[in-house]
């Protein structure tokens, strides 16, 4: 009996030994990262409804919102492509080239702030930039309020958005409703069901690289439940990339803070569905995800990573692609003849 008894508590160790690879590395995981929620984020003094969903949607697609009425959030933030442009750097108003890459707007809502330097605070203070951006849409906030107001329907989406309020058709409701509807871009992965339990929806190949991602250092920057997006840090914090890669005109957070040692500081990219937004970093310079993480590798950590572990973390990134909200096409509100015509 005592060695039955032996046997099995060795059975039983062994039995837990040969788990632990995923019931650790979970275990580990989740010290670092955080599972997408299930359900819409709130967001700060923006209370979310259906109907401001349904109307930031409206705004989003709405190319009148550019003063040439050919620009919406979605040319640059194209919903069926990973809610980017993939362009090196975007092509607004008048065929001008923007200094930056476009990020995607899918999971945005949980970055700590916007932008690559995260100069704003939130989704509803980041969706006025565009609008009056001169090489993103070239409009004025008087010119969009004039444009919605000239569309009934319009009015009426306002005010059921926005109950109770005397004038709810301003630019700042405009950035509440975008932000709700943003706030329903979320796109959870297998790495969401992985960190959930369910060990089959990441490969083994997908977990090592995983763990290396770990191992190596890249969750101390990329980390959080967008995997980056969280903090900001040199980019070149070991080894400044040359110029082709980390353009020497753009500073980063030292636009945003004037301080030197934010000197080409940028926000640690938020890494879900990063398969699908190619070129990438800020000057969106690096079309291949293998050699992103290379460069990283270098910059970042100082170490050149071995080709086979390259391929594995690359394994793992692809397992933050996930399920794309689905959209159908909203049907906008026909311009009138109080509409303001397009220009330039
Ligand atoms: C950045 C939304 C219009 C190009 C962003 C971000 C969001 C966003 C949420 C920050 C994402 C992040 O930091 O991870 C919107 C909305 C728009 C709009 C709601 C409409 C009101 C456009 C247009 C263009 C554009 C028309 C291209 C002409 C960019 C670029 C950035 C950006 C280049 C990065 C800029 C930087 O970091 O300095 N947008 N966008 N966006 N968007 Fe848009
Ligand atoms: C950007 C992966 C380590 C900070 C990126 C991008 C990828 C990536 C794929 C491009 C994102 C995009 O274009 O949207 C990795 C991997 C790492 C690693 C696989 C480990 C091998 C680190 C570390 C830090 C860091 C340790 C902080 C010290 C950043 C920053 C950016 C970035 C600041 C934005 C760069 C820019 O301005 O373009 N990372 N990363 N990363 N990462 Fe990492």
């Amino acid at each position: 009996i005592l060695v039955k008894t032996l046997v099995a508590a060795l059975l039983a160790t062994t039995a837990f030994a040969a788990v632990p690879a995923a019931a650790e590395l979970r275990g580990t995981a989740l010290e670092v990262f955080k599972p997408l929620p299930s359900t819409t984020p709130a967001v700060a003094d923006n209370p979310i409804t259906p109907d401001k969903i349904a109307l930031g949607k409206a705004l989003f697609f709405d190319p009148r919102m550019s003063a040439s009425g050919v620009f919406s959030c979605n040319s640059c933030h194209n919903l069926a492509t990973g809610g980017d442009d993939n362009l090196e750097t975007s092509i607004g108003h008048g065929w001008q080239k923007g200094p930056r890459n476009a990020p995607t707007v899918l999971n945005a809502v949980f970055n700590v702030a916007q932008f690559w330097d995260g100069r704003a605070e939130d989704l509803k203070a980041q969706a006025k930039g565009p609008v009056q951006a001169g090489v993103e849409m070239a409009n004025t906030p008087d010119q969009v309020v004039t444009t919605l107001k000239s569309m009934p329907d319009y009015i009426a989406w306002f005010t059921a958005a926005f109950p109770g309020e005397e004038d709810p058709v301003t630019f700042d409701n405009f950035a509440k409703a975008i932000e709700a509807y943003e706030a329903t871009l979320i796109t959870p992965a297998p790495f969401d069901a992985w960190l959930n339990g369910d060990d089959a929806a990441m490969t083994e190949d997908q977990q090592q690289g995983l763990a290396l991602f770990i191992d190596k250092g890249c969750a101390s920057c990329h980390a959080g439940v967008n995997v980056g997006g969280e903090d900001y840090y040199p980019f070149g914090l070991i080894e400044k990339p040359g110029a082709e890669v980390l353009p020497e005109g753009d500073k980063g957070r030292f636009a945003v803070t004037n301080t030197a040692d934010d000197s080409y500081v940028f926000r640690a990219a938020p890494l879900r569905n990063i398969a699908l937004t190619a070129p990438y970093f800020h000057s969106g310079k690096v079309w291949s995800l293998e050699e992103a993480v290379s460069v990283m590798g270098t910059s970042q950590l100082g170490e050149a990573l071995e080709p086979g572990d390259v391929g594995k973390i690359v394994g793992f990134l692809k397992a933050l692609t996930g399920r794309m909200p689905e959209v159908t096409y909203p049907v906008l509100p026909a311009e009138t003849k109080e509409t303001p015509r397009p220009s330039g």
